[in-house]
């Protein structure tokens, strides 16, 4: 059996991009001024890239094109920024990017379009949060595949044949999940403690678990269960789809108090915001 500190020791996890790690303090802090955030943007040319990009796909139609950073922070606003930084360091995680890793990467966008939708229905979070929470809730299985992949690929195709979840097989494979290497990732980079919190307890047994958590931290935990639980029944991130997989979709929804119908014209709206966050991530 192994370890899952061992794990996140050996697989050499790249420290927060510096770049990354001064736009995400800068963005923080409410007396900083837009220009030294286009500054610390501009030292990264590709998150310069990635910014001026969204922007423009954001604001397509309107009567000039944005070409400058400064004007992007202007328009799509500081946690739309802090939104793209987290998505282009945590994509700098994956140290090879073939078919399983583009499937891993297609399903944190999707969990966080998901749960961005759901945050909006539920109310009292932040749809910002709920974006970032989504993005980053599996980044254990990415630790888990740089460092093992020829276990991670075995893991993968026993989800697949025997149509069982990550979380029910992951510890007879290598003894321990990826909500728990996740959490400890989160740690290291310091993420906030909400966040981690999330990361760690997004495959909760049951909600009463939970109880020792903040109530948004607890609201945010199932907000993302269940966006995950979304996502696996449409494979969003899978080979298919999963529909008869054993989730906890119909709990969250009872805690989150979203009906039958509501919550068909979700998954409608998110197919539609699937398609068009998934190409404004695409490098
Ligand atoms: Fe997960
Ligand atoms: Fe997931």
């Amino acid at each position: 059996m192994q370890n899952a500190e061992l794990i996140l020791k050996s697989c050499e996890i790249p420290a927060v991009p510096m770049v990354a790690m001064k736009v995400l303090r800068l963005v923080n802090d409410p007396n900083t001024e837009i220009d030294a955030l286009q500054e610390a943007i501009m030292a990264d040319q590709s998150l310069s890239a990635r910014v001026l990009r969204v922007a423009n796909s954001v604001f397509y139609g309107s009567r000039r094109n944005i070409d400058t950073v400064s004007d992007a922070i202007v328009m799509t606003g500081f946690q739309t920024i802090k939104n793209l930084v987290l998505a282009a360091a945590t994509k700098d995680v994956y140290k090879k990017f073939g078919l399983l890793e583009q499937k891993l990467w297609e399903h944190s966008i999707g969990v966080s379009v998901a749960a961005s939708i759901l945050a909006r229905e539920v109310g009292g979070l932040s749809a910002e949060e709920a974006t970032v929470a989504g993005l980053l809730h599996d980044v254990g299985k990415v630790v888990m595949n740089n460092s093992q992949p020829e276990r991670f690929a075995l893991l993968t195709e026993m989800v697949y044949n025997e149509h069982v979840t990550f979380a029910q097989r992951e510890k007879e494979v290598f003894g321990f999940g990826h909500a728990e290497v996740g959490g400890m990732f989160a740690q290291r980079w310091d993420f906030s403690e909400g966040l981690c919190d999330v990361i760690r307890r997004h495959h909760f047994e049951s909600y009463d678990d939970l109880l020792d958590l903040e109530p948004s931290a607890r609201t945010l935990c199932t907000v993302i269960a269940l966006a995950d639980a979304l996502c696996v029944r449409l494979g969003v991130g899978y080979r298919g789809p999963m529909a008869d997989l054993v989730l906890k979709d119909a709990e969250c929804r009872d805690i989150l108090k979203i009906s039958d119908d509501r919550y068909a014209e979700i998954i409608e709206e998110f197919k539609l915001a699937y398609v068009t966050e998934k190409s404004s991530y695409q490098t």
